[in-house]
C-alpha cells in the first residue's frame, strides 16, 4: 500500500500560501504530477473549516494563476480542493502544534506516512516552529519521511544564519532540511548546467583563457512599494545578493560534479564560494556600488533617513585555476528600466586582428547571453561580414535560442512546481545545504557592514526607470568594461 503523503502548509493564511504555493500545488495536480495520495493540510490560526479554507483561498489562486497567464478551470479546482484541509492552530507556542499532530496520526493510521513541512511564515518563526515538531516528536521518521522547507532570508547575517542552522539541527538532520531559493526553481537557471555540462562546444572555452569578464545582472522594474518594511531592514544586498545572484554564480563557475545528486552539485557550489575572496570594504565605486533610488523614503515604512540600498554592482573574484583574473561582475536594484535578469559572458578578443576596422571603432568580441527572463534564452553573438559592401565590414550578430519558440508558451513554469515536487520527491539539488548558506554570508557581510554604517558606503540617488547610478558604471569603466545594456 502507498503510504499517506501529506504535504503541511504552516502560515496557510499568509500571501505566499495564496500566491505561490497553492497555486504551484494546483498547476502539478493539472499535469498529472501531484502523486495520487497526495494531501495539503493548511496551518494558521484562524479558525477556518476545511470548506471555509478551500472558498476563502479560492479567488486568490484564481487571480494569481489568471494574473500570471496560467490557465484555471473551475472544475479541476473543484476535484483538487478536495485535497484541501486545515487545521486551526497557533503552533509557535508550547503546546501548540497538538492539533496539527493529532490531525496527521488520525489522518495517516498507525502506519504513519510521508510529510513534508512548509514554514511559509515568517523567518523569526523557524525555530519555533522546528523546535514544536521537535518536541511533540513530529520529525520521527515513523512510517516515510519528514522533511521541512524553510525560505530565505536566513538569518540577517552570518551569525544569525549560523544560529538558525544550529537550532535546525537540533531537531531535523540536514539532509531533512530543503532551504528553497527559488531562482535555482527557475528553468534557465537549471539549464546553465545542460548548456555547460551537457554539450561540447562551450566548456573547453569556459575558463580564463578565453573568458574576460562575466556580467550577471537581475534587474527589477518594480519599487519595494507595500514591502518597505521588510526591506528597509534587509536591502539589495540581503534581498537579492547573498541568495539568488550567488546561487547564479555558482552555476556558472562550478566544476562539473562527477554525478547530478544534491550532495556533488552542492560541493561543487560550495568550492566556489570557498574560492570567492572576500573583500573588506575599501572605496566606493572600486568593488562595490550601491544605490538607492528617487523616492525611496516615500515608501511606507522606509524611515526619512535610511541608507538601505536598493540596487548594487559588486565585483568578485574567485581564486581558482580556472577563474584566476576573470571578474564577475553581480548587480541587482529596484527601480531600474526594465525587468531584465540575465548572465553575460564576455570572451576574449581574437589574439590578432587581420581586419581593418573603421577609425574609431573596436570589436565587440564574442559574448554569450543566457537570458534568464523574460523572453528567456540564449544568445551567442559573434561577427559577420557584413555581405555586398566595398571592402570587408564586420558586425555582430546574434545566434538566438528562444525557449518560448522551442517549446512553446507555456515552456517555463513557475520555480515552486519544481521545488514542491523536489522535495516530494527528495532530490535537494536545487535547494542550499547550510554551508552555502554560512559561507554566503560570509562573503557579503564586510560589503553589508559598510554599507550600514552610514558613512562609509553611502548609496547615491538614482532615478526610477534608469540603469542604476553611475558609480556601478565607474566600477565597470575602472577595468575598462562597460554593463550590457538594459532592454527598454
Ligand atoms: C525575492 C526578493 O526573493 O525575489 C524580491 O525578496 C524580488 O525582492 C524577487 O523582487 C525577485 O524574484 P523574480 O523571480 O521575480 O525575479
Amino acid at each position: 500500500m502507498t503510504q499517506p503523503l501529506t504535504v503541511v502548509i504552516f502560515g496557510a493564511s499568509g500571501d505566499l500560501t495564496a500566491r505561490k504555493l497553492i497555486p504551484a500545488l494546483f498547476n502539478v495536480f493539472l499535469k498529472g504530477r501531484l502523486p495520487a495520495e497526495a494531501k495539503i493540510v493548511g496551518v494558521s490560526r484562524t479558525g477556518f473549516t476545511d470548506d471555509a479554507f478551500r472558498e476563502t483561498i479560492r479567488p486568490k489562486v484564481q487571480d494569481a494563476l489568471i494574473g500570471a497567464g496560467e490557465t484555471w478551470s473551475a472544475e479541476k479546482w473543484t476535484e483538487f480542493a478536495k485535497r484541501l484541509h486545515y487545521v486551526s492552530a497557533d503552533v509557535t507556542q508550547d503546546g501548540g502544534m497538538q492539533p496539527v499532530h493529532d490531525w496527521l496520526t488520525a489522518d495517516e493510521g498507525e502506519g504513519g506516512g510521508r510529510r513534508l513541512y512548509y514554514a511559509s511564515v515568517s523567518p523569526e518563526l523557524y525555530p519555533q516552529i522546528a523546535t514544536q515538531l521537535g518536541k511533540l516528536g513530529m520529525n520521527q521518521e515513523i512510517g516515510g519521511f519528514r522533511r521541512l522547507i524553510i525560505e530565505k532570508p536566513f538569518g540577517h547575517d552570518g551569525k544569525t544564519a549560523t544560529e538558525l542552522n544550529r537550532v535546525l539541527h537540533e531537531h531535523f538532520r540536514e539532509n531533512q532540511i530543503y532551504r528553497i531559493d527559488h531562482y535555482l526553481g527557475k528553468e534557465t537557471v537549471q539549464n546553465i548546467l545542460i548548456f555547460r555540462f551537457a554539450n561540447t562546444l562551450f566548456e573547453p572555452l569556459w575558463n580564463n583563457q578565453y573568458i574576460d569578464h562575466v556580467q550577471i545582472t537581475v534587474a527589477e522594474k518594480v519599487t519595494v512599494g507595500k514591502r518597505g518594511g521588510y526591506y528597509d531592514g534587509s536591502g539589495v544586498l540581503r534581498d537579492m545578493f547573498q541568495s539568488h545572484l550567488l546561487q547564479v554564480m555558482t552555476m556558472v563557475a562550478m566544476e562539473s560534479p562527477s554525478r547530478f545528486t544534491a550532495d556533488a552539485l552542492r560541493n561543487e557550489k560550495m568550492k566556489v564560494l570557498d574560492s570567492v575572496n572576500v573583500q573588506a570594504f575599501q572605496e566606493a565605486c572600486q568593488s562595490i556600488a550601491v544605490g538607492q533610488y528617487r523616492g525611496y523614503h516615500q515608501e511606507p515604512g522606509v524611515p526619512a533617513s535610511s541608507v538601505t540600498p536598493t540596487y548594487a554592482a559588486v565585483k568578485l573574484n574567485i581564486d581558482n585555476r580556472r577563474w584566476q583574473n576573470v571578474p564577475f561582475y553581480l548587480r541587482s536594484g529596484k527601480g531600474l528600466r526594465s525587468r531584465y535578469s540575465e548572465v553575460m559572458i564576455q570572451f576574449r578578443c581574437p589574439p590578432h586582428l587581420m581586419f581593418p576596422l573603421p577609425p574609431g571603432e573596436t570589436l565587440r568580441c564574442n559574448h554569450l547571453r543566457i537570458i534568464l527572463q523574460p523572453n528567456e534564452g540564449i544568445h551567442i553573438n559573434f561577427q559577420t561580414k557584413v555581405p555586398d559592401v566595398d571592402g570587408t565590414r564586420l558586425q555582430p550578430r546574434d545566434l538566438a535560442f528562444d525557449y518560448r519558440n522551442s517549446y512553446g508558451q507555456a515552456a517555463l513554469p513557475e520555480a515552486y512546481e519544481r521545488l514542491l515536487l523536489d522535495a516530494i520527491q527528495g532530490d535537494a539539488a536545487l535547494f542550499m545545504r547550510a554551508d552555502e548558506i554560512e559561507r554566503a554570508w560570509e562573503i557579503m557581510d564586510p560589503l553589508i557592514e559598510a554599507s550600514e554604517s552610514g558613512d562609509r558606503l553611502k548609496p547615491s540617488e538614482y532615478e526610477i526607470g534608469s540603469a542604476g547610478p553611475t558609480c556601478a558604471d565607474e566600477l565597470l569603466a575602472r577595468d575598462g568594461h562597460v554593463w550590457e545594456p538594459l532592454p527598454k
